[in-house]
């Protein structure tokens, strides 16, 4: 499977996956924005017909305050279920870390995941280092709290 940069006629590919797996979904121009704004961002991983099977949707933060930091968010990752459990998310986050790191000045990273969300929270706490920074009571429409998570990426600058 190879991960590579998303292109702007990817984006269709990362929505239908996006729809399949999530029930947090975005608008045609909100993807667009990402593309135009941080091409270096967000990747996608595709079969080996260039059928996208997996996809990260990434940011920088903008609205940072006076003396924060720079930083990376992560809007929105998720793999076909067919091919979980193949170290897809893992590439796909750190492709987009090392890009924030290196090309933004990114501190850190950034994301939000539904509490209930096991296969997400082992990927970005065990396998990836994240640590909760916070609980966003109600955060998604049907009223589950979010953790706010944070991973630095000193090592990377
Ligand atoms: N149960 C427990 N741990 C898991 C699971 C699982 N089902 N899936 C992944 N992990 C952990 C494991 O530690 C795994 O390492 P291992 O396979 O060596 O044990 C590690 O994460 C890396 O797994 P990957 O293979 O890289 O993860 P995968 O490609 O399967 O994708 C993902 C993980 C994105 C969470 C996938 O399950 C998915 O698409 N889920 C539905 C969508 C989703 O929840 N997206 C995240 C929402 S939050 C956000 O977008 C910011």
């Amino acid at each position: 499977m190879n991960i590579r940069p998303a292109r702007v006629d990817d984006l269709a590919g990362m929505q239908a996956c996006n729809l399949q797996n999530l029930p947090e979904n975005y608008t045609m121009k909100y993807y667009l924005y990402h593309a135009l704004t941080w091409p270096q961002l967000s990747y996608v991983a595709e079969d080996h017909k260039g059928r996208i099977v997996g996809y990260i949707l990434a940011k920088m933060e903008e609205d940072v305050g006076e003396g924060e930091d720079p930083h990376g968010h992560v809007t929105s990752i998720s793999v076909l279920r067919s091919y979980r459990r193949l170290g897809l998310a893992k590439r796909l986050m750190v492709q987009s870390q090392e890009a924030m790191a290196t090309i933004y000045r990114a501190a850190y990273v950034s994301l939000h995941v539904r509490k209930s969300n096991r296969a997400a929270l082992s990927l970005y706490k065990d396998t990836l280092g994240f640590e909760v920074k916070d609980i966003e009571k109600k955060y998604y429409a049907d009223g589950e709290d979010a953790y706010a998570m944070r991973l630095s990426l000193a090592h990377l600058a």
